[in-house]
């Protein structure tokens, strides 16, 4: 047959918008999409189902140690399969480099820990320790080796880079057209909320979210932003949670910075009052930057229609609530020494689908780019993320109006809870290809054994922003020229 698969009369929908039709799959490649399409050696039908790009969550901790050790509930099997289930064809988690590791130890430890992923990937690096082998050597070569993105902290004690080093980082960053990605929250105001809680004997789940004001987040977004502009360096500011941050993101686009943003489902769904449960209870829900309020929720809604982010992410962070996750330093422990992070890579999707295109509050086609489209742009993964005749076959069947309470059981990941445990949504992934091979066929995982392959990313396309102050900060150019207005 001139196509191995043929997925027909289901409603085609890409970044620009949809239509009724027929895509046709050769060779792990989308080879042509058109109203009506003969022949195929399978044919799907997908009447009354859309058809869109294979989600790329670019956001996620799997099979990765957090800073002080612990190590995520997900593998690349478990965490991969419960990507797929979510609609996800792809993901980026991260390859954390530990202060005095080499940037090769961590991709070589990273390239065996992924092998065993159903689905393609690729690594974003964090960097804990900028010594001048990773800034000469280790960077350049991950970026040569198409790991073209890196996350950096400003807090954390044993992660958190002082302006000088990130100064030297956006640096190398801008040098090889690579991008950065900051995880914002002032480290000594957190240091010093934590000892003012402590004294007054607060260790409760609950203080986790008053340790993390929001003037920290703004603080560290806004001294991030000024350092990249700066060095007009591309800036990716992650897992923004708060009202002042967006504005402070908004503003910096405005001006032509290349700063870009994202946001997660926990934001824009929970409240600091999820983690106000008896006992440790609430321990299911710290997370770093912490959730807020409802009135950050409709800012942050209010963000996402007007473009202030570029990616919705689950920053997938899997600790069960056991001795190897949250309790791992005691069932009493405070919530200092608890491990922080939520679990939501397979809800993703659906929550965004469910509250965002059901509720009118984005369209369709702004679901495909918030889900696909814009991860491989800024991330470089060319080959996927649309629907277009040459690139790779990676596709996701959902079903629209299948309304259903989110389970446990409905992540197939690790984890013994899910922040989304009861919450009702409509519109779920049904199947899921990754070039052209079926993940999931029929909401049943049928992937084969380590099926995904490592993707060698291109350096991110910033589209149409111009940068900001090269000429004030280029000092060739700028003696006795005018200072821009
Ligand atoms: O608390 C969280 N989100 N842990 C995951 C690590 C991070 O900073 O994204
Ligand atoms: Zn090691
Ligand atoms: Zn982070
Ligand atoms: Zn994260």
């Amino acid at each position: 047959a001139e196509f191995d698969t043929v997925i027909h009369s289901g409603t085609i929908v890409t970044s620009e918008g949809s239509f009724a039709g027929d895509l046709a799959i050769r060779d792990g490649r989308i080879a042509a999409i058109g109203e009506k399409i003969a022949g195929g050696a399978q044919r799907i039908d997908a009447g009354g189902r859309l058809v869109l790009p294979g989600g790329i969550e670019s956001h996620c901790h799997i099979a990765q140690e957090s800073s002080s050790g612990i190590m995520t509930a997900d593998d690349y099997r478990s965490g991969s399969v419960s990507a797929a289930f979510g609609g996800n064809s792809s993901f980026i988690p991260f390859a954390a480099q530990h202060r005095g590791q080499s940037i090769r130890h961590v991709l070589d430890t990273y390239g065996e820990r992924a092998k065993s992923s159903v689905i393609d990937y690729g690594w974003h690096l964090i960097v804990s320790d900028p010594s001048d082998e990773v800034l000469t050597k280790g960077l350049p070569e991950a970026f040569e080796a198409g790991v073209t993105s890196f996350k950096v902290f400003t807090t954390y004690d044993l992660l958190n880079l002082g302006d000088a080093e990130m100064l030297k980082i956006l640096s190398v960053a801008k040098k090889y057209g690579a991008i950065t990605m900051v995880h914002s929250e002032n480290n000594a105001m957190i240091k010093w909320m934590n000892a003012r809680l402590a004294e007054d004997g607060h260790t409760a789940p609950r203080y986790h979210a008053v340790s993390r004001p929001e003037l920290a987040e703004e603080e560290a977004i806004h001294r991030m932003i000024s350092l990249a502009k700066l060095v007009d360096a591309a800036l990716f500011v992650v897992h923004v949670s708060t009202r002042g941050g967006a504005e402070l993101v908004a503003r910096a686009r405005a001006e032509g910075a290349k700063v870009f943003a994202e946001t997660c489902p926990q934001y824009l769904s929970l409240t600091r009052d999820d983690l106000d449960r008896p006992g440790q209870e609430g321990a299911a829900y710290i997370c770093s930057p912490p959730v807020r309020d409802t009135d950050t929720q409709e800012a942050l809604w209010s963000h996402i229609r007007r473009g202030t982010f570029d990616c919705i992410t689950s920053d997938h962070a899997p600790y069960r609530m056991d001795a190897t996750g949250k309790f791992v330093n005691g069932a009493d422990a405070p919530y200092t020494k608890m491990g922080s992070g939520m679990p939501g890579i397979a809800m993703r999707l659906p929550y965004l689908f469910s509250e965002g295109v059901v509720k009118g509050r984005i369209t369709l086609n702004d679901f495909v780019r918030f889900s696909a489209a814009n991860p491989a742009r800024l991330f470089g993964m060319t080959r996927k993320g649309r629907l277009h005749p040459g690139l790779d076959a990676d596709i996701a069947i959902w079903n629209p109006e299948l309304t259903k309470r989110a389970t446990l059981a409905d992540m197939h990941d690790n984890m013994d809870y899910t922040p989304f445990e009861g919450m009702e949504i409509t519109g779920w992934p049904e199947s899921v290809l990754t070039r052209g091979a079926w993940v999931i066929r029929d909401r049943a995982l049928v992937a084969q054994e380590g099926q995904g392959r490592f993707v060698a990313r291109a350096l991110p396309d910033l589209g149409a922003a111009p940068g900001w102050n090269a000429i004030e900060t280029d000092p060739s150019r700028n003696f006795g020229a005018k200072i821009r207005p």
